[in-house]
């Protein structure tokens, strides 16, 4: 004998579980969003991910959210523009920001963070483009 009924094994099994959820739960959006992909590169939101406080990215600026792999800018206007930062070359996720100008330290490739344009190679392809939105106070990126 174990020492554990099946009673309370079930119990526990059920707490442990519960348990889970709720951390699950509480972190939410962004975790399940933005997790690696099935081959361990980094991922780009694959649904929406509430970046925090809209008011974050002032007018005329650019921030990098590097947990979730996005960067986004907002024009003079008030509209904001975001892109996936996963690097288009060969997927590493993009770390630096100076300025509107985004590097890899991958291989070098630099993008314009405010088009996704490429600016230097060995990337071609342009970042992803997201939707970004204002939401009850929230800036919300999805794909
Ligand atoms: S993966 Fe970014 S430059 Fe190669």
């Amino acid at each position: 004998m174990s020492g554990t009924s099946p009673s309370s094994s079930a119990r526990l099994s059920r707490r442990t579980a519960l348990r889970g959820a709720a951390v699950a739960g509480t972190v939410g959006l962004g975790l399940t969003a933005c997790s690696p992909g099935a081959d361990g590169k980094a991922a780009a939101p694959t649904a929406p991910v509430d970046l925090g406080q809209a008011e974050d990215v002032p007018k005329g600026a650019t921030k990098l959210f590097k947990d979730e792999n996005v960067v986004v800018s907002r024009a003079d206007d008030g509209t904001y523009k975001a892109f996936s930062t996963v690097c288009t070359h060969a997927g590493c996720p993009i770390r630096m920001l100076e300025g509107t100008e985004l590097t890899c330290n991958c291989h070098g490739s630099k993008f314009d963070a405010t088009t996704g344009k490429v600016l230097h190679e060995p990337a071609t392809v342009p970042l992803t483009e997201l939707k970004a939105r204002a939401k009850g106070g929230k800036l919300i990126v999805s794909p």
